[in-house]
């Protein structure tokens, strides 16, 4: 029981790695608020829904406001939920840009703001946001989704700094997965995937329960001494 009593959000925790990290959280004795816009694609005891558009600053904040006056703590913020909108640069439309945007990052944002100050006032807290190899190294057709991911990692170290002040205590990391196996890569066409996966030291993509142990990992009070960290899940692409 690495969560045992802790009190977790995870958003976009309806279905692939969001899901997976609700569910392996409340095996490990965590009470887990899963915030997506869609149902749970699974029922596990001790994960709860909650409608949420990470992108609605003002429904964020109702949902922190939800957790702090239910539980009287918050010990676990993961910030998963993304989304892609894939385009060649010259081809991409203000649309494409402007939502991945406002999921991937304001979405971040949106919730953390509220989160952040909260743990350091409560005395401690571990904050996950899930960027992407995408971030690390960048790709083709993903400018927008690119620059998010990378902006996660600023965020993460920025926040590591502020709200570790005043013996906060908060840490606060990222993981950066690489190509695992979810709907998110629905979209891609096979020929591609097999390509990553050719780029990784093991020579597979990646499955969504070896993301959720890592996140599991620095939520629980065995990475007590890391923080401001990237940890990239990814099979050793590219080494
Ligand atoms: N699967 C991969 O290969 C991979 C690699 C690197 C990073 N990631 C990142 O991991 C995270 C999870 O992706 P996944 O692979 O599980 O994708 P997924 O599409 O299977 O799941 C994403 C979840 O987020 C939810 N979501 C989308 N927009 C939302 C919003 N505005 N508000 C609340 N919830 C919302 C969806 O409903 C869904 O349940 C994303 O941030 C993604 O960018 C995934």
């Amino acid at each position: 029981m690495r969560l045992e009593g802790k009190i977790a959000i995870v958003t976009g925790g309806a279905k692939g790695l969001g899901g997976e990290m609700a569910q392996l959280f409340a095996k490990e004795g965590a009470r887990v608020i899963a915030a997506d816009m869609m149902p749970l694609t699974y029922e596990a005891d001790n994960v709860e829904y909650y409608e949420l558009d990470v992108a609605d600053g003002a429904a964020c904040e109702a949902l922190f406001n939800y957790a702090k006056d239910k539980f009287g703590r918050i010990d676990v913020l993961v910030n998963n939920a993304g989304i892609t909108r894939d385009a060649m640069t010259r081809k991409m439309t203000d649309e494409q840009w402007d939502k991945v945007m406002a999921v991937n990052l304001k979405g971040v944002f949106n919730l953390t703001r509220h989160v952040g100050p909260y743990m350091q006032a409560q005395g401690g807290g571990s904050i996950i946001s899930i960027s992407s190899v995408v971030g690390v190294f960048g790709n083709i057709g993903q400018a927008n989704y690119a620059a998010t991911k990378s902006a996660v990692l600023g965020l993460t170290k920025t926040w590591a700094k502020e709200f570790a002040l005043k013996g906060g205590n908060v840490r606060v990391n990222a993981i950066a997965p690489g190509y695992t196996m979810t709907d998110i890569l629905k979209t891609v066409p096979q020929d591609l995937l097999d390509k990553f996966a050719a780029t990784t030291m093991l020579g597979r993509l990646g499955q969504p329960h070896e993301i959720a142990q890592a996140a599991l990992f620095l939520a629980s009070d065995e990475s007590s001494y890391i923080t401001g960290q990237t940890l990239q899940v990814d099979g050793g692409m590219r080494l």
